[in-house]
């Protein structure tokens, strides 16, 4: 347990912040670098514990991967170059990795078994697990395979069509990964838009897939050809400075090279329906995926609803937005949220419980929450729930309440943004 108290804060934030690379295509760089043939070099990859995972998974594969700070060099090794890990693989606290790896993994032509921490061995698989079967694979677990640990006994597999009954890009993703080994044509359907990092990516390592509407189809493919990645700024990490320059008046800074995919940017359309002072400069794309850097200055917010095709696009911002409605004024209503309950942990009654405690005005429903602001926030101890995001939220709201705030750990920030103190006491004036 590593607890950190913050005190109230007396002046406003001002300065840049460079937030480190993107959670989720870092992971995605490792996996296709991995199964492409030839050298995959990858820049601003996330230093964190989750996608480390990832890079751990390969190396006991037989892949050779060599770290620099935040580049990466992967000798990829092609689908069929991957060999049978010598030992169970650790995916520690990571959904992503476990998630996409069982996709992968289906169709190897070994046995592997993996496992995690307590938080990820509570998080239902069977998501994933469910259609991979129907594709033929043997998997086998914990209540028929909904929770890890998993085996996985790599098998021929065949095509199917298949309607992702939740939103999950996990679990899209998944099934294009086992597409890419199954013969015929995979066809995903989605309900609405999740992140689609998995198939830009793709489509630049040369994978024969076609996105259309909600449909993404992916053919057998085996030649896969190493590529450059430059990974941008994680919007989801980006969302924690959002949140506090909106909030604390007088505020001014900007977030560089921020991953501005719009499957991506639901928290940036909500602070602006809300009424935040926030522009975009620089706009550009790199590598398939458009970045540019966000200008944030404090103002008085009015609560919003968030809700449907809005929730997938800031599934991960939900806490902060949560901490960001207690200091608008009026009602701010979350619905449709329902996801967050099998996160890192039930990130709904870890924000309610936890906004409850602190003075908010804060009503748990099935789906999500009512949040009736602006309300002052008292200090006192903020629960983590050992959640990188909990954790994170939990800073940022001491800069808000009127007495110290103590959070219980911040060790778990280390999945996502190792530097995170540092970078907030940085812009502290
Ligand atoms: C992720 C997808 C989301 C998100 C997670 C990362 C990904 O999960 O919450 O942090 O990289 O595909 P779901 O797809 O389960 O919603």
């Amino acid at each position: 347990m590593n607890p950190l108290t913050l005190q109230p804060i007396s002046g406003s934030l001002h300065g840049l912040i460079k937030v480190p690379g993107d959670k989720s295509i870092s992971h995605r760089s490792i996996i296709f670098g991995s199964i492409a043939t030839g050298t995959t070099t990858v820049t601003n990859f996330l230093d964190g514990e989750d996608c480390m995972r990832t890079i751990n998974a390969f190396k006991e594969m037989g892949v050779t991967i060599q770290k620099n700070g935040s580049n990466i060099t992967i000798e990829g090794t092609g689908l069929s170059g991957l060999i049978e890990p010598k030992k169970k693989l650790d995916f520690g606290n990571s959904g992503t990795t476990t998630r996409l790896m069982l996709g992968l993994l289906a169709g190897l032509p070994f046995k592997t078994t993996i496992y995690g921490d307590a938080s990820l061995s509570k998080r239902p698989m069977s998501r994933v697990v469910d259609p991979l079967r129907l594709m033929g694979a043997r998997i086998d677990g914990v209540q028929q395979g909904n929770y890890l640990p998993l085996t996985i006994k790599g098998t021929t597999l065949k095509s199917i069509e298949y309607d992702l009954p939740v939103k999950s890009a996990q679990v899209k993703s998944a099934l294009l990964l086992a597409g890419l080994h199954s013969e015929n044509k995979t066809v995903v359907r989605e309900k609405s838009p999740t992140r689609n990092h998995t198939e830009t990516m793709l489509q630049a390592f040369g994978a024969n897939i076609k996105t259309g509407g909600h449909t993404i189809s992916i053919s057998k493919t085996t030649d896969l050809q190493g590529c450059h990645v430059e990974v941008p700024g994680d919007i989801s990490s980006a969302a924690f400075f959002i949140v506090a320059a909106c909030m604390v008046p007088r505020s001014e800074i900007i977030l560089k090279d921020v991953g501005l995919n719009e499957t991506r940017t639901g928290i940036i359309d909500v602070v602006l329906q809300m009424g935040a002072k926030l522009t975009i400069q620089n706009e550009r794309i790199v590598g398939g995926e458009k970045i540019g850097d966000i200008l944030i200055n404090g103002s008085q917010l009015s609560g919003v609803t968030i809700e449907g095709d809005t929730i997938p696009r800031l599934i991960d911002e939900i806490p902060i937005l949560a901490l960001l409605a207690t200091q608008a004024d009026g009602t701010t209503i979350i619905k449709d949220a329902q996801e967050l309950k099998v996160k890192e942990t039930d990130r709904l009654l870890a924000v309610s419980e936890n906004l409850s405690k602190l003075g908010a005005d804060v009503t748990p429903t099935e789906d999500g929450m009512i949040i009736k602001g602006n309300t002052k926030l008292k200090g006192g101890s903020f629960k983590s729930y050992d959640d990188h995001r909990i954790a994170m939220m939990g800073i940022i709201a001491s800069l808000v309440t009127e007495e110290t705030v103590v959070v219980d750990n911040i060790d778990c920030i280390n999945i996502s943004y190792p530097n995170f103190v540092n970078d907030l006491q940085s812009i502290s004036k």
